[in-house]
């Protein structure tokens, strides 16, 4: 069986779509076969591409997104992948509460695969505006995340 991630964050529309992006190519580079897909702990943005500044920053580092649409975390998530992980602390404390008790999803926080780097949170540039640093760090903890499967 493949090993199915999910990458959260509030919006689905840019840290865990390029979470999911990047880790799809450094998966490809690597040859490890993955199944990966993103969702949102929130429902304003289902539906809708991720935001055009992160795919813009995205697109510089060869990671097309467009074909992306957002939705919602789904309680049926947590059986259908092998882990969740979220972006941050806001997003790990929301997964917990809807979690079903006997969950087959193990819960992670990103930034736990890159311990080296200090931070305890993927920024959300889409309030920070600093989209390659949210991409930098994406990468360190892609990278760590692939290392330990
Ligand atoms: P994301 O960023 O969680 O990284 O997709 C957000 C984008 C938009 C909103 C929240 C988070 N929003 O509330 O509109």
């Amino acid at each position: 069986m493949v090993y199915r991630i999910l990458f959260v964050c509030l919006g689905n529309i840019c840290r865990s779509p390029s979470a999911e992006a990047v880790t799809r190519a450094l998966a490809r580079d690597r040859g490890t076969e993955l199944e990966l897909d993103s969702a949102g702990t929130g429902r304003w943005h289902v539906g809708e591409p991720p935001y055009g500044p992160m795919q813009e920053a995205a697109r510089r580092r060869g990671h097309d997104l467009s074909a992306l649409r957002a939705r919602q975390v789904t309680r049926a998530d947590f059986e259908a992948f092998d882990l969740i992980v979220a972006m941050d602390a806001e997003n790990l404390d929301d997964l917990r509460r809807m979690a079903p008790r006997d969950a087959r999803a193990r819960l992670a926080l990103f930034t736990d695969y890159a311990p080296q780097t200090g931070a305890t949170a993927i920024p959300d540039p889409y309030y920070t505006r600093d989209f390659d640093g949210t991409l930098d760090l994406v990468e360190t903890c892609a990278r760590g995340l692939i290392a330990q499967l």
